[in-house]
């Protein structure tokens, strides 16, 4: 197979005056073909940038080989550069006293595009991301929003054979995400013979926009998969919320011995509207029938219900063993 990017255990030791060589990545491996858009799904500090940066030829690896549309990033990093696009967030990238039209036109001129088809896709681009009125605006004077939208752009003239996206969308306003990730997806899907490599921590960017994520934590790869699939892979038990007008203790146990689901249900109380809330964590999806026709049976009326659908989230707990917030807080401080 012909792979955009190939990535066979790479490390990268930082080491820093005074201070014990630090490990960001620890051995990670990893293919991405044409036509997908591969998510690196982790905390701060997981390694993702870093990671980036080795596939942008900014920074080498430690150890290990990483090939980027056929060439090794070490040895043929003058043909990678070409036929690369690196957007990152936070960046606040180019020259700000220069004017939207001027900075692409300029980055345009560095990659050395003909002046005719880099003046009609700046403006295809522009007006795509609904920045054209905006194009004589200065690069300071964007917000985060309409300057990330503008450094899109930039990634996407110079036609890379694959676009590097770090934290698209990091600290970018609700409608400007959503044309992000549009366009984003879009790109793509026109054209098979690319690819888009995207950092993130936004867990529902990762699952809406990624064929494939791989779940980073302390530079190693702990999962790499379908979305779909790592939420599969949480467990087998299918969980429902059902609120009913009234059931008691003494009714669930009556319930229980019935259906015999007696472990498989736990009585509680809907905080919104203070009933019954049932909880059930099926072991078979069709239990769901009998345990309906049981209650109706049982003089309760069904109010609510709701299937409990997992997240990338709930992967990501069950990988690291904690939640992403509790991980952010203890990436080191780079100085
Ligand atoms: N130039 C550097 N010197 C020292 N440490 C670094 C350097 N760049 C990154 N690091 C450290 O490597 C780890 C991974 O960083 P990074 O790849 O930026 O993580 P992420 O993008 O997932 O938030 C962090 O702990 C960071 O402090
Ligand atoms: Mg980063």
């Amino acid at each position: 197979m012909d792979y955009a990017i190939t990535v066979d255990q790479v490390t990268r030791v930082f080491t820093r005056r005074g201070s014990e060589p630090f490990h960001a990545l620890r051995g990670i491996s990893f293919d991405v073909p044409y036509g997908e858009i591969f998510g690196f799904l982790g905390p701060n500090g997981a390694g993702k940038t870093t990671t980036i940066r080795i596939l942008a030829t900014l920074l080498l690896p430690t150890s290990g080989r990483a090939t980027v549309a056929g060439y090794d990033v070490e040895r043929d990093f003058a043909a990678v550069r070409p036929l690369i696009g690196l957007v990152s967030g936070g960046e606040t990238s180019g020259y700000g006293i220069l004017t939207v039209e001027e900075q692409l036109w300029m980055f345009s001129q560095f990659y050395g595009m003909p002046t005719r088809e880099a003046r009609d896709k700046i403006e295809a681009y522009l007006r795509l991301v609904g920045m054209w009125d905006s194009r004589r605006l200065q690069m300071n004077r964007l917000s985060t929003g309409m300057r990330q939208k503008v450094n899109l752009v930039r990634g996407l003239v110079t036609d890379p054979k694959v676009l590097f996206l770090d934290e698209p969308t990091l600290g970018v306003d609700v409608e400007a995400s959503v044309v992000i990730r549009h366009i984003v997806r879009d790109w793509v899907a026109a054209r098979a013979d690319r690819c888009v490599i995207l950092t993130t921590h936004y867990m529902a960017e990762a699952d809406e926009l990624c064929s494939r994520v791989a779940i980073v934590n302390r530079g190693l790869i702990l999962a790499n998969a379908a979305p779909s699939q790592l939420k599969q892979g949480l467990d087998s038990k299918v969980h429902y919320e059902i609120t009913l007008d009234r059931l008691d203790s003494t009714r669930v146990q009556q319930l229980a011995a019935r259906t015999g689901l007696g472990s498989e249900l736990t009585l509680t109380t809907d905080k919104v509207t203070n009933k019954p809330m049932l909880i059930a964590h099926l072991q078979h999806e069709a239990d769901i029938g009998v345990l309906i026709a049981a209650l109706s049976g049982a003089g309760s009326t069904l109010e609510y219900m709701r299937k409990l659908e997992p997240s990338l989230e709930d992967a990501f707990l069950n990988l690291v063993g904690r939640t992403f917030e509790d991980e952010e807080e203890e990436s080191p401080a780079v100085s």
